[in-house]
């Protein structure tokens, strides 16, 4: 990721900006030192700098995908046909295949395939405007493995930035349960979390308990990672109310989460990370987004890109179906995927077109015949290419 944006850039022409939180119109921005130097109306935009017309264009922070598992390496299309005739997603993983089987593949990739392989999945987000992605271990399931995921997906980045997770994600098939626990807190964590940010458990029928996850999550934190989850999806388990106890910064499906786990996660001001690729390909109920709301708790949307239970590459479009499946409003879903995602993966410099922040900022022009309204790029499903993205101050596509 470029460090400096030097020589300092004027983006004008911008005729609706959504800087996160605000909407603001012909506006301006100006990009210097890899930050935001400056923001506002276009008529009060310091003059002799070098400038990019948007020509009327829709801008938006670089979004942010807070919740991936870009980096794999097979095919699960026999899964999702399966699916489709009926058998259930804790089924076939019970049975040794879904993550299993991507597990299989990727450990024959080898570090170079499977970077080459995140390297292309990233470009094609960032054409979307997507300059920033949260990638997740999980499918090594032991040492070597997982610290491999975690070494090819920063192998990938740049242009686009990555945020690797140290993820358990399940269990060996005919592993014991106890020592495979012990093998992921004192041996995997202190090896992998120079080269992770965050910890997360993916605690469920076929996966750990809330005990086995208890203990994860804290040797995470105890190792200076940020604690997530993959929380109360297919069955209650407590996991979230467990999690927020642990300061997380995030717990993420929440498709069965109760009150208790609401207005946990309420007081710890983590953030419910929404996954309406994984909903709608389940086929699953949506999770409480009103009692969510209700109690304070900040939304983010996220892709959930995996091969199995989300293959969505689209962050706009995951916004448009959490408006659908999920009742967001289009403010809300642009929110949750800039600001909010951007807190949930802990950088808030990130999400937002506001002074000091990274200089982070994507273009697009409206579909044919719509106005300039970000609404629209939420409205309309999918697709949208940026023109022009800066990352970190630099123009990268
Ligand atoms: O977030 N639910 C568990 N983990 C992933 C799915 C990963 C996979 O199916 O390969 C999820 O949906
Ligand atoms: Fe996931």
């Amino acid at each position: 990721v470029p460090a400096t944006g030097d020589p300092p850039v004027l983006v004008r022409g911008i005729a609706a900006l959504w800087t996160g939180r605000a909407l603001l119109r012909d506006a301006a921005v100006v990009l210097a030192s890899g930050r935001v130097a400056w923001v506002g109306r276009e008529a009060d935009a310091p003059g002799d700098l070098p400038a990019l017309d948007g020509g009327g264009c829709i801008g938006l922070p670089g979004l942010v995908d807070c919740h991936t598992h870009a980096c794999f390496a097979g095919s699960r299309v026999d899964d999702f046909a399966r699916r489709l005739a009926g058998a259930t997603y804790a089924e076939i993983l019970e049975a040794g295949g879904g993550i299993h089987h991507t597990v299989r593949e990727t450990a024959r990739a080898d570090l170079g395939t499977l970077a080459g392989l995140t390297r292309a999945r990233l470009a094609g987000m960032l054409a979307g405007g997507v300059t920033t992605v949260e990638i997740k271990s999980g499918y090594g399931l032991a040492l070597e493995p997982e610290r491999r995921m975690l070494q090819a997906a920063a192998l990938a980045g740049g242009p686009a930035r990555v945020v690797p997770t140290l993820l358990a994600h399940t269990i060996p098939v005919g592993r014991d349960r106890a020592r495979f626990v012990d093998e992921v807190v004192d041996d995997w964590v202190p090896a992998c979390a120079p080269f992770a940010r965050a910890i997360d458990v993916y605690c469920d029928r076929g996966a750990f308990s809330l005990a086995e996850a208890a203990r994860i999550l804290a040797a995470g934190r105890a190792a200076g990672l940020a604690v997530r989850a993959h929380a109360e999806q297919v069955t209650h388990t407590g996991i979230a109310a467990l999690a927020a106890s642990l300061g997380a910064s995030s717990c993420d499906h929440l498709e069965r989460i109760d009150g208790d786990g609401v207005a946990t996660m309420a007081r710890a001001g983590t953030v419910a990370v929404l996954l309406p690729g994984a909903m709608l390909y389940l086929r699953d109920a949506p999770p409480p987004v009103g009692a969510l709301r209700a109690a304070g708790v900040p939304l983010a949307v996220a892709t959930d890109f995996n091969p199995g239970s989300s293959p969505v590459r689209d962050l706009l479009a995951s916004a448009t179906l959490a408006c659908l499946g999920m009742g967001l409003s289009p403010e809300e879903a642009l929110a949750a995927i800039t600001v909010n995602a951007a807190r949930a993966i802990g950088r808030p410099d990130l999400g937002r077109v506001e002074v000091g922040a990274t200089g982070d900022l994507a273009l697009y022009l409206p579909p044919p015949g719509e106005p300039a309204d970000p609404r629209v790029l939420v409205q309309y499903l999918g697709g949208h290419r940026a023109f022009a993205v800066f990352v970190a101050g630099e123009r990268v596509v």
